[in-house]
């Protein structure tokens, strides 16, 4: 099964959208539309009558939540169980709540995995209790979305590996093992994003799309725009 975002050329990229039973990972820079990929996300499962499970890291804004849902606003928010975290160990708390918690869940969202890692990474033991740390809560998140059968998202942040000059994920091993998709966004001039396809199982690698963010959400990039399909 597979949850859409509600994005077209984002959904055909992933044969359908967010896979259940699966670890997603969308990784890019600061503003390259990581959070708003959660909010459609959380709108798409709210909307099909199933609650969301959002992880938030980075204070998720209210007003973008808004702009995203609408009229629908106040139904999708009813079914939203957000949990507000501050450190790795918060983090943690909700992922142990989450493995107990008895109610229908859709989706568990997490962005962004990086946030408090990165924090930890400075530890005197050279971020080792870290890697430990997140790679055991990533491990958790998984065996619940297998065991529930629900898509888990998650949402990472990027450094520049300073041998090949590229741009990253952090916590590379770990999350490339873990994710069975990873979709890297990339900037590509003012309200331009690029998505690319870099890990699918069933999907193929390398394919990319462009896309604009809105007010809305995201809208299909010129030519590949198909008039009156998209929000
Ligand atoms: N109403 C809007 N209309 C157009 N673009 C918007 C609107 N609201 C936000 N944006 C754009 O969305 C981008 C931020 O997207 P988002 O918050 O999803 O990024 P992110 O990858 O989560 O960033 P970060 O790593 O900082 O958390 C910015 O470029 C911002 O200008
Ligand atoms: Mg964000």
């Amino acid at each position: 099964m597979k949850l859409p975002i509600g994005c077209e050329m984002l959904d055909s990229l992933l044969g359908g959208g967010v896979e259940s039973g699966a670890v997603t990972e969308f990784y890019g820079e600061a503003a390259t539309g990581k959070t708003t990929v959660c909010l459609l996300l959380v709108k798409s499962c709210a909307l099909s009558g199933m609650p969301v499970a959002f992880i938030d890291t980075e204070g998720v804004s209210l007003e973008r939540m808004e702009q995203i849902c609408a009229e629908d606003t106040e139904k999708i928010q009813s079914k939203l169980l957000l949990y507000g975290t501050y450190s790795l160990r918060g983090q943690e708390k909700a992922i142990e709540t989450l493995e107990r918690i008895e109610d229908e869940i859709g989706i568990i969202i997490l962005d962004s995995a990086s946030t408090h890692y990165r924090v930890e990474l400075a530890n005197p033991d050279g971020g080792k209790s870290a890697i430990r740390k997140l790679s055991k809560q990533l491990n958790a998140l998984l065996t619940i979305g297998r065991k529930r059968d629900i898509p888990i998202v998650i949402t990472n942040q990027v450094y520049t590996n300073i041998e090949t000059g590229s741009l990253e994920p952090i916590g590379g091993q770990i999350m490339m093992h873990i994710a069975k998709a990873i979709v890297k966004l990339e900037k590509m001039g003012p309200g331009v994003r690029k998505a690319t396809l870099t890990k699918h199982r069933s999907m193929p690698e390398g394919r990319s799309t462009l896309f604009t963010i809105t007010s809305r959400g995201f809208e299909v990039t010129g030519d590949e725009r198909t008039e009156g399909k998209n929000e």
